[in-house]
């Protein structure tokens, strides 16, 4: 068994925001096809798709009408075939996005509960209640929705009174399954063997720590749920189940759970019979402060260390506000994405340059640490977030369900610039992509970063190839050289690979530092006069860099090769 999971670097594809293939102005499959020679330049070990399954596109796929098939918004069966093989000869994993905690309304199973009525298996699989009050008028309990207003909608019985009420932890059009239910287990166990058969190489499964509900469904004095997630609770033994599914294959399948819990929770779901990794959202809380930077690094690893589970490291997603705009911001946490706790998009005025700045420092501490990588699509591009999207397009459901309190996520999920043309090459047509794409990224693109050295692409480049060369960035042991009280400033910790060691600096004020000896291997901003710059980072190898180096060229040679193949 390789466990390529626990060094990967992991490209996300927001499908609709990715690449267009038929000119439609949404991304699709085939568009995403296409980009595979980019995906392997880039150097990415695997993808993980946002959903792209038959979905009534309430929540853009998260709220799934047919597990087993692909949304003709996104292509077909046919095409996600094409994908795996493509990406496969390229030598890039595929990882599928799972959405267990609920389906669309429009799935099959929930028109049959709501048809087949009070107390029927079919109802049994979804969590209806009846309401409280005279005639059952109010909700079961008082617990809220993360997307904003009540978690219980009541529907009409056959016959058409005014009848039960079902829990949706989003939003209405996405009932929650009852996990109780041995059916949906094996349901979904089923599903996991359909994509499994297909060649996916694992999943990602969505707010995988939200299945098991407190079924007293007991009021709250803050309306948040009631959700187990402790040793005891039972959503332990679906995992356990799953994972015996993943472990009945081939080729090292795995599992990435979101979850927004506790590290220490967090590692239960990481047992060795239960899921691979866990996305780590620590990062995104600490935006650009030394300290917590460091207590998110300690703290991950040895949550995960206890269990035998590497990390992984995440930065950027189609959740959270994008990391140069939250960088550039004073309050870096404005805007975060929590699971079970989403808010707005970012906020605040902000210094893109300065935000840009501590992106390109912070990629060079995240592509070092030890550990998966998650890198969003358009993150290596240093997008920043669009908030003054117009009103009129705005499609996340949170501006609705919120009465146009909080605009949602729409601002990180605007389609990717690939040249300088019409549409920014999005679509390849004139076609008006899904979201506007701002004019100005014509500079941001693909094609105008690809020829500058100092491009975030560029930098991102750089650091892969030389990851994937090196036995100490991403898969070293961690140490730690500077001292923590200076972790308001600097961040600087070793990497111990066999014979070879790597020294990250992570600069945070605004002067600038001595490097210490060894040879330089990539730095985020120019090095003058052999210092490192304020808000910068470094990769040091020590002594020298001639193992590393070597190794580079070889692999560079092997990549080189591969995508010409291909061409
Ligand atoms: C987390 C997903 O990342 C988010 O986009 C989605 O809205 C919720 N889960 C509900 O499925």
């Amino acid at each position: 068994m390789t466990q390529w999971w626990r060094d990967a670097v992991i490209y996300q594809i927001y499908p609709r925001s990715f690449a267009d293939g038929d000119g439609d102005g949404m991304g699709d499959l085939v568009g995403s096809t296409a980009r595979m020679g980019y995906l392997a330049d880039l150097g990415v070990d695997a993808l993980w798709l946002s959903p792209c399954f038959a979905s009534p596109q309430v929540d853009h796929g998260y709220d799934i009408s047919d597990y087993r098939d692909v949304d003709p918004l996104f292509g077909s069966l046919a095409d996600m075939d094409d994908l795996i093989t493509t990406a496969h000869d390229y030598g890039i994993r595929v990882t599928l996005d799972f959405v267990p905690n609920h389906t669309s309304d429009q799935h099959p199973w929930f028109q049959a509960a709501v048809a087949a009525g009070r107390g029927s298996p079919e109802r049994d699989r979804y969590l209806f209640r009846d309401g409280r009050g005279v005639d059952g008028d109010e909700p079961p309990n008082n617990w809220l929705s993360v997307f904003g207003g009540p978690s219980w909608t009541r529907v009409d019985e056959p016959d058409g009174s005014p009848g039960q009420w079902y829990y949706h932890l989003f939003a209405a059009q996405q009932p929650d399954l009852n996990w109780r239910n041995p059916e949906v287990v094996a349901e979904f166990a089923d599903i996991l063997r359909f994509w499994l058969d297909r060649g996916a190489d694992g999943f990602r499964i969505d707010v995988s720590d939200a299945l098991i509900k407190d079924d007293t469904f007991p009021d709250t004095d803050s309306g948040d749920p009631v959700i187990p997630k402790d040793e005891s609770s039972p959503v332990h033994d679906i995992y356990r189940e799953f994972r015996q599914v993943l472990d009945s294959y081939e080729g090292d399948r795995m599992a990435v759970i979101e979850t927004g819990a506790e590290d220490d929770i967090v590692a239960l779901f990481l047992r060795p019979d239960e899921m691979h990794i866990a996305f780590n959202f620590r990062f995104v809380h600490a935006g650009f402060d030394g300290s917590d930077l460091r207590e998110a690094i300690d703290s991950s690893l040895a949550a995960n260390a206890a269990v035998g589970a590497p990390t992984t490291w995440v930065t950027d997603n189609h959740d959270t506000p994008r990391s140069v705009t939250r960088l550039g911001q004073d309050s870096v946490l404005a805007g975060a994405y929590i699971p079970g706790t989403m808010t707005a998009s970012g906020n605040g005025a902000t210094d893109e340059d300065l935000g840009t700045r501590r992106a390109r420092a912070l990629a060079l501490v995240l592509l070092a640490l030890p550990g998966a990588t998650y890198i969003y699509n358009g993150q290596e591009l240093g997008l920043p977030n669009v908030d003054d999207l117009p009103d009129s397009a705005l499609q996340d459901p949170i501006w609705e369900r919120s009465g146009h309190t909080l605009r949602g996520r729409d601002g990180c999920r605007v389609p990717m610039p690939w040249t300088r043309g019409i549409n920014l090459g999005f679509t390849g047509s004139r076609a008006e992509p899904w979201l506007p794409i701002p004019g100005e990224w014509a500079e941001l693109s693909v094609a105008a970063q690809q020829g500058r050295d100092d491009s975030m692409l560029a930098l991102y480049r750089e650091a892969l190839a030389l990851r994937k060369a090196s036995a100490a960035l991403g898969r070293g042991e961690l140490r730690w050289v500077s001292a923590q009280d200076v972790a308001d400033d600097l961040l600087a910790f070793d990497l111990e690979g066999a014979d070879e060691t790597v020294r990250v600096l992570l600069n945070l004020s605004e002067d600038p530092i001595d490097l210490p000896d060894g040879g330089m291997l990539l730095s985020s901003e120019p090095v003058i006069d052999g210092q490192l710059p304020g808000i910068a980072a470094a990769w040091v190898a020590r002594p020298g860099p001639e193992g590393i180096q070597a190794r580079l060229s070889t692999l560079g040679q092997l990549i080189a090769d591969i995508v010409d193949r291909r061409r």
